[in-house]
């Protein structure tokens, strides 16, 4: 039992931290009420009448969109052709980037390349004759693009370039791949405005060439230094840009049937959230089409975003693939877990 005195003195410091708590959950609300607020009215502005069918538009409406869900099918995504990702890469992060993309999104490529110029085995690294650093960068491409064709030309349809913290979803880009033929020259991505005519598609976001459009690349572009920056100086994904503009390379504008983009060269919230993304930076100002904030920025079928840390890939892999509604659908039967099975094996 306590004395009286630490008693009271008990109660009063209780009592304080009471107030306190109190206070601090009213400012917290007060907050919590006032993003809400602002979230919920710029996410209700520019609605798209196809989509929210006049309805309010926030967050608490993803499941609006449940019904232009297609229904895609095993075969229908194997109609889509063989992956052949290639991950640009450096000797720093190979431990600390490449391994978690092999990890998680790089393994539902039907071929994984790291590149890099230092060699791993246990990644493994394809060693490029190439230095690393910012000024060889369009170096490094085009000697991946190159190994990549000489010794995969006739074993995949596709060949896309990602960052080390790049995340791809590759069901859903197999999914868009589908409606096209890899034997003409195609180009895939996050299209930007400036430096090229057609535009070019952003290095952080990934990219797809087309089997076709890496066949004129290697023997059109690689060999004239008048289709292709013959050194290795410049940004690598304007460099590829214009390369492609001169030898036909058609730049196709892969956003959805509503509008909406696959691929994102910024982080989910920076295009889910209004003005994380300040309205006046750079990004706004290069992207090649009209983008919307809010629910209505991304397609259902995304493929790509950037600046994805490894352990966000994990999270992402957690909230793509495995996390479910219950029910989804009555007649599914729920997961049931044997828990006293997975016990026994631990
Ligand atoms: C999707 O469609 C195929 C045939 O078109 C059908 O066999 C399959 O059951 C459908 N899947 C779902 C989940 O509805
Ligand atoms: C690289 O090539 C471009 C175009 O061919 C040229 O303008 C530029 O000066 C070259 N840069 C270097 C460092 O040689
Ligand atoms: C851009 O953002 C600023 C600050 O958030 C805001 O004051 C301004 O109205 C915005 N401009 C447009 C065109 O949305
Ligand atoms: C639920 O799933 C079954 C079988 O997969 C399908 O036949 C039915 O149409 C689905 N119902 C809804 C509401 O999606
Ligand atoms: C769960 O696993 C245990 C141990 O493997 C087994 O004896 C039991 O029959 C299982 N229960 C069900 C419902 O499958």
């Amino acid at each position: 039992m306590l004395p009286q005195r630490m008693l009271r003195f008990d109660v009063a410091r209780r009592s304080s931290k009471i107030l306190l708590t109190l206070g601090i959950g009213i400012i917290l609300g007060y907050l919590v009420c006032l993003l809400h607020s602002t979230t919920k009215d710029q996410c209700n502005s520019n609605i798209d009448n196809k989509i929210a069918q006049g309805k309010e538009m926030q967050f608490s409406g993803f499941h609006k969109y449940q019904h232009i869900h297609k229904n895609t099918t095993n075969s229908e995504l194997s109609q889509g052709g063989r992956v052949l990702c290639w991950i640009a890469t450096w000797p720093e992060n190979h431990e600390r980037k490449a391994t978690h993309v092999k990890a998680t999104w790089g393994k539902r490529c039907d071929i994984l390349l790291f590149m890099s110029s230092a060699e791993d085995k246990t990644l493994p690294t394809v060693v490029l004759p190439v230095n690393e650093g910012r000024d060889n960068l369009w170096a490094k491409t085009k000697e991946a693009f190159k190994y990549s064709y000489e010794k995969y030309k006739d074993e995949v349809d596709w060949f896309v370039k990602a960052d080390d913290d790049t995340y791809m979803i590759v069901e859903n880009l197999r999914y868009m791949l589908s409606s096209y033929d890899p034997k003409l020259p195609l180009y895939f991505g996050c299209r930007f405005k400036p430096y090229v005519k057609q535009g070019f598609m952003t290095g952080g976001a990934g990219y797809v060439l087309s089997n076709e459009a890496v066949r004129k690349f290697v023997n059109e572009g690689l060999t004239e230094s008048k289709n292709c920056r013959g050194n290795n100086s410049g940004p690598e994904d304007v460099e590829m840009g214009k390369c492609l503009e001169r030898i036909n390379v058609k730049a196709v504008d892969t956003r959805d049937e509503l509008g909406r983009g696959r691929f994102f060269q910024l982080e989910p919230e920076k295009h889910l959230i209004p003005n994380m993304e300040p309205n006046n930076s750079w990004y706004w100002k290069y992207v090649f089409y009209e983008t919307k904030h809010c629910i209505e920025c991304c397609s259902d079928s995304a493929i790509s975003y950037h600046y994805i840390t490894p352990e966000m890939m994990y999270v992402l892999e957690y909230f793509i693939y495995y996390l479910r509604i219950y029910p989804i659908n009555q007649s599914e039967k729920k997961l049931s877990i044997n828990l006293s099975a997975i016990n026994e094996k631990n």
